[in-house]
């Protein structure tokens, strides 16, 4: 089991709220990189000097989660959502507050049918005894993640915040296992993706590179009643073609499947119907940008319970490292 995977799925970060996070990758990559910036939205941007070409990769710290907006005079919490929080997947769920305080969260009404649940007839119970007492440890804007332990069966990992904490722990590894790199190369870790790909659009902008890669999850269609969708857990990393935000360069998306192919790595195809990533910022900044996606298959997106294959995301890891020093034809991007 990976010690760091574990730590970084565990770790809190709120969109919005990524400083716990963004901490634990700086004392992570710091001593493996030759320049280290915090722009001012937050993101960590992160280089490896090469003579080559401008190349961004990219994974988000942040984490869906909600946010306090009202406290009742018993001392329950109402909150609002921070990113695609299904009503599904919040009830009866813990809820974690930077400061450690754990919330439980229940509903005001006998549940009669699930197709009437609603975020706001849900509230937190922090155990306070009044308004009071729960404005003792909480106030209104805190926000909390979900908890969700980190578990691992055979090759088969699940916790919270897989999205996209495996983002992060690719790019991480890529970062440590690189000595040198014929490109100029560009980890950044985005702040905000769950809101709208927000931090990826600025660090876009300063780092401006000649192409870009997000790395993130996917959905995937092999559980029961699932949407038809090829993408697999077990199959490899999947090289993303479209989803809502982006059609992925033919250039990026070719230099990954040629990268894939000559190292041995096995790799799938993506299309998802729904949905974005940070390369549809990305690709959208000044002039625009040549940028694709690298994902990884998980189940159970944006619940507490998602679950991945660690042979994808090592796999990924490979095939993220070797895209890294694959240099550019003479040709470049056409
Ligand atoms: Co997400
Ligand atoms: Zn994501």
């Amino acid at each position: 089991m990976s010690s760091l995977l574990v730590q970084l799925t565990q770790s809190y970060g709120p969109s919005g709220n990524e400083e716990v996070i963004r901490d634990l990758i700086i004392n992570e990559i710091k001593q493996f990189v030759d320049e280290l910036n915090v722009d001012p939205l937050g993101n960590i941007i992160a280089r490896k000097k090469g003579p080559g070409k401008k190349l961004m990769f990219a994974a988000h710290m942040d984490e869906i989660g909600v946010i306090i907006t009202y406290i009742d005079k018993k001392g329950y919490l109402r909150f609002s959502n921070i990113g695609g929080v299904s009503q599904y997947s919040a009830l009866f769920q813990k809820v974690r507050f930077k400061n450690g305080v754990i919330g439980c969260i229940g509903y005001e009404e006998d549940i009669e049918s699930m197709k009437d649940l609603k975020l706001d007839k849900m509230y937190i119970d922090i155990g306070a005894k009044d308004r009071e007492d729960a404005e003792k440890i909480v106030s209104i804007g805190d926000a909390a993640c979900f908890e969700g332990p980190f578990n691992q069966q055979a090759n088969r990992i699940s916790s919270k915040a897989l999205d996209d904490r495996i983002g992060c722990y690719i790019l991480i590894e890529v970062i440590k296992q690189l000595k040198n790199s014929p490109n100029d190369l560009y980890f950044v870790f985005t702040v905000q993706e769950e809101l709208g790909l927000r931090g990826a659009r600025t660090s876009a902008f300063s780092v401006h590179p000649d192409y870009a890669v997000a790395v993130d999850v996917t959905a995937t269609g092999d559980t029961p009643g699932a949407k038809k969708m090829a993408v697999k857990l077990g199959k490899g990393p999947a090289i993303k073609v479209k989803d809502n935000s982006i059609i992925a360069h033919p250039y990026v998306r070719n230099i990954m499947i040629e990268t894939a192919r000559e190292a041995g790595i096995p790799y799938q195809l993506e299309v998802l119907e729904y949905g974005g990533t940070d390369s549809g910022a990305i690709h959208l900044t000044k002039g625009g940008i040549p940028s694709g996606v690298l994902s990884i298959a998980t189940r159970y997106l944006h619940s507490p319970v998602e679950m991945a294959d660690m042979d994808d995301i090592n796999n990924g890891i490979k095939l993220l490292r070797a895209l890294a020093v694959k240099e550019m034809g003479a040709e470049g991007i056409s």
